[in-house]
């Protein structure tokens, strides 16, 4: 006879998982906040983007198109894609978490890295499966490690390319070498949030190698280049066969209409998206070079973050780093849940927020930029 409980309860494993916490953005106290603690662009979004959405207000009562087909179709076109190979999202974090509700269930493994993007790991447990966290190896991940822990039970691996927080990549070849050395029947998510800043000859997306086997997925988004974060415009691209199983559980108008207009016209817009990545490029050897030569190491980057690591002394730890930015408004992102107790990443801000954080670094140091 089955015993009625008292409440709803969860399934099992629900209430092990940490929430995800945002960066943080507020410096209480400080009249002027530089927010550099979630990867956003300092350019903000294309002029063309602001007045597609501005447009969509008009129209308010409608449903949206639920293929977004007008979005689907400027993506395709703007990187050569059959739009019937791409699934859109309310944020790339949506198409994650629908992978994982398809592919994934009890007695399920999903390969995890050990500094990977915690969304993940949320999302495998919240399909009731079990992550296998393996190590990095200089703060990359380490395709080896993955192929060691790759069992029978093994369903889905991912990874981020380049990895946030460390900014790092893995070239194309190794990623070729991960696919082969896969189970025909595990999904390999290949999330490429930063592909767009990353100026590398050794490093793809991932458009080829989805294009040429069944197993292996990309996802992309609109919240860091293209600026519209606040939208949540995410795609991914992936075999017909793994589209398919995806629609049938997606909301049936999970894009909203002012997003579906305003990413199209955010990719159509691709001086807009060169200009970021420039710009992004000059700082990231800049914050670069002057970290370095006040004492602080940083992980060296693809995207338009930084990982630093500070001194293991008495007041120039992360923490204190921390504290000692936010009081002047520059709010760094504190990265311990990512398995780097003493570090922080910061996004590439405007320049006087770049200029602001050297300075005050420099200070926190005691050494001059
Ligand atoms: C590696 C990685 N993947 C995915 C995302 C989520 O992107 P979206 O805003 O499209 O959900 C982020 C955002 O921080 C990220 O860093």
């Amino acid at each position: 006879m089955s015993v009625e409980k008292s409440k709803p309860v969860p399934r099992p494993g629900i209430l092990d998982i940490a929430a995800y916490v945002p960066g943080k953005e507020h410096a209480p106290g400080v009249a002027r906040v530089y927010k550099l603690s979630s990867n956003e662009t300092p350019l903000g979004a294309s002029q063309k983007a602001v007045e597609a959405f501005k447009n969509a207000a008009g129209n308010l009562e409608r449903y949206p198109d639920g293929q977004a087909h007008e979005l689907r179709e400027a993506i395709a076109a703007v990187h050569g894609l059959n739009p019937a190979n791409i699934m859109c999202g309310n944020g790339s974090d949506e198409l994650l978490g629908l992978l994982c509700h398809v592919y994934l269930g009890a007695g399920d493994e999903a390969i995890i890295t050990e500094h990977g993007f915690l969304v993940y790991k949320i999302q495998i447990m919240g399909a009731g499966a079990t992550p296998v966290t393996v190590k990095e190896k200089d703060h990359a991940v380490d395709v080896d490690a993955i192929l060691a822990a790759v069992t029978p039970k093994t369903k889905m691996v991912f990874i981020a390319n380049p990895g946030n927080p460390t900014g790092t990549y893995v070239p194309v070849s190794e990623i070729r070498r991960l696919q082969a050395g896969l189970p025909k029947d595990a999904v390999l998510v290949l999330d490429a949030a930063y592909a767009e800043y990353v100026r590398r000859n050794d490093y793809e997306s991932g458009i080829e190698i989805v294009s040429s086997n069944a197993n292996v997925v990309m996802t992309r988004t609109f919240s860091k280049v293209y600026g519209l974060a606040a939208l949540r415009v995410g795609w991914m691209y992936a075999p017909a066969e793994i589209i398919d199983a995806l629609n049938r559980i997606r909301g049936p108008f999970n894009m909203n209409a002012p997003a579906i207009s305003a990413g199209a016209a955010a990719v159509r817009d691709q001086a807009h998206v060169q200009e970021a990545v420039s710009f992004n490029l000059m700082w990231i050897e800049k914050l670069k070079g002057a970290l370095e030569t006040i004492g602080l190491t940083v992980t060296p980057s693809v995207t338009n973050f930084i990982l630093i690591h500070f001194p293991d002394a008495d007041g120039k730890r992360a923490a204190d780093a921390d504290e000692f930015l936010t009081s002047r408004g520059y709010v760094l992102r504190a990265v311990k849940g990512y398995g780097f107790p003493n570090s922080l990443r910061m996004s590439v801000g405007p320049e006087e927020a770049n200029r602001g954080v050297i300075e005050s670094l420099g200070e926190f140091m005691g050494r001059k930029a």
